[in-house]
């Protein structure tokens, strides 16, 4: 059994003072630990049928386009404004440092879709519910929320969590 919580690095006082940084740059480049965290994510949608997995730029790519290729779904990109060449619809949020908008394709998505969320790491829980809105904006079914690693202290299942959507981390 792979130690996923060992990989993932603090970095006090990055990228601005108070912050503790979670660094999981150790977790990917490790791939027994990699391979472990794609199973363990994509273990827990398996029988939900999912069709898409969206993962916000941009370490949200890096987690969400395995976990899509596991479930045999599709992968949508959620990027920062500007960098999507056709019709968007965007969402702006705040994060633990700082505001961002986030934009997805408008056609990305369609209402038969199944959708679950994947990112890296979920802090406020802000990036995931701008994305999760973005979904129930397209009709398309949203899942849940999964990632490597919660922040349970900034509470963000007060912000994603409801009987429809669940919550999935791999590490509290
Ligand atoms: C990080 C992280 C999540 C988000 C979590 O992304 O990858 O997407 O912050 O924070 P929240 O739950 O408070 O919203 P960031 O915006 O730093 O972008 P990056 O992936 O490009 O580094
Ligand atoms: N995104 C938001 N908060 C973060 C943190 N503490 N570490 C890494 N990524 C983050």
């Amino acid at each position: 059994m792979v130690d996923i919580a060992s990989r993932i690095i603090d970095i006090p006082d990055y990228p601005e003072p108070g912050v503790v940084f979670k660094d999981i740059t150790p977790l990917f480049a490790d791939p027994e630990a990699l391979r472990a965290t794609v199973d363990a994510l994509a273990d827990h949608f398996r029988a939900l049928g999912v069709t898409k997995v969206i993962g916000p730029e941009a370490r949200g790519f890096m987690v969400g386009v395995p976990v899509a290729l596991e479930l045999g779904a599709g992968f949508v990109p959620a990027r920062k404004p500007g960098k999507l060449p056709r019709k968007t619809i965007s969402m702006s949020y705040e994060l633990e440092y700082g505001t961002d908008t986030l934009e997805i394709h408008a056609d990305a998505l369609t209402p038969d879709d199944r959708v679950v969320i994947i990112d890296d790491l979920i802090a406020t829980g802000g990036t995931l519910a701008a994305v999760g809105k973005l979904v129930e904006e397209t009709g398309a079914a949203l899942l849940g929320y999964g990632c490597i690693l919660e922040l349970a202290f900034l509470s963000p299942r007060k912000v994603l969590e409801t009987k429809d959507h669940e919550v999935f981390s791999l590490v509290t």
